[in-house]
């Protein structure tokens, strides 16, 4: 049997997606079951990071299994210069399973190459975060009570905004529309618009972020600028507070309307949203414990009843 990653989205196909999806409704019913029991998780983030490495912690934990690993890398060999090669080599001699966030593009993929153990993406730079996207279509479809047929409209950095890249391609099994606002230096980028167009998803691009749009969408997806994505920080200065989204904007928006974010959010959402049942971010993020379960269970080859 040949190993499994979860590196990208494209790899998952729709019966794949509510597979998961399925089983990460079983764990929103009772989170605590012992499937890794004797199990060792390896979590390496050379990135940042609050709700990914701490959701798959938590799953792991819930599952009954135990965690090793560095949310620092400064801490780790590679600060003395290691390869990725040699250390994901090491840590798959520990480990049953390493979850793995990289600033390099292609880092997860490089890394599903030489282990011993399956990978999984935990973001690999602007490229893509599948298990962000996998919690996303689990929001959407608890929400919206399908995945099919939704506008979503996505808002803020969509030229570096990795959550957007995956989201796209992971709903475009789902026949969406999409409306992208983004000033022009982070508009969505060519090759994925070129994707909605080779698979017949309709689109259209704006800077404005104002009612006429919001009152369309079923899914107002908001971004945060990727600070550290720019090479050039005084066009950061230029773009970061480009859009706010304020309570009074959501007033004539649909019933069925969430807001989600995959968060952190740095000024893209008032706090004044926050109370608004149409906000839906923090639930979101919840989410992501349940789903992330699931992947631990897809890849590692458990079953769940
Ligand atoms: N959404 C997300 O990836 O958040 P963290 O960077 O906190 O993990």
């Amino acid at each position: 049997m040949t190993m499994k990653h979860l590196v990208s989205i494209n790899e998952l196909s729709p019966k794949d997606i509510l597979r998961i999806l399925d089983r990460a409704e079983l764990f929103e019913q009772d989170p605590n079951r012992d499937l890794l029991r004797g199990r060792v998780v390896a979590t390496l983030f050379f990135e940042p990071s609050t709700r990914t490495r701490l959701s798959f912690e938590t799953a792991v934990n819930r599952l009954g299994g135990r965690i090793i690993g560095f949310s620092d890398a400064a801490t780790s060999s590679s600060s003395k210069g290691e390869t990725l090669k040699d250390t994901i080599s090491m840590v798959g001699g520990y480990a049953d399973l390493i979850i793995m966030r990289h600033y390099l593009e292609g880092a997860a993929r490089y890394a599903s190459e030489v282990s011993r153990v399956p990978i999984v993406n935990a973001g690999d730079g602007a490229n893509q975060h599948p298990s962000q996207t996998l919690l996303d279509l689990y929001s959407i479809r608890k929400t919206q009570g399908t995945l099919y047929d939704r506008t979503i409209v996505l808002v803020g950095d969509l030229k570096y905004g990795r959550t957007v890249h995956s989201l796209l391609v992971g709903m475009s099994h789902f026949r969406p529309r999409f409306i992208f606002v983004a000033p022009d230096e982070l508009r969505m980028p060519q090759e994925y618009l070129d994707f909605c167009r080779n698979h017949g998803i309709p689109y259209e691009e704006t800077r404005a972020f104002d009612r006429e749009v919001i009152d369309r969408a079923d899914i107002l997806y908001m971004t945060r600028v990727q600070r550290e994505r720019f090479v050039d920080l005084e066009e950061y200065e230029r773009v970061k507070n480009i859009y706010e989204l304020t309570n009074d904007m959501l007033s004539t928006s649909r019933d069925n309307l969430r807001v989600l974010h995959p968060l952190p959010r740095v000024g893209e959402i008032a706090q004044d949203v926050d109370d608004n049942p149409k906000a839906y971010f923090i639930q979101q993020a919840r989410n992501g414990l349940y789903t992330r379960q699931s992947i631990i269970c897809e890849v590692l080859g458990l079953e769940v009843h």
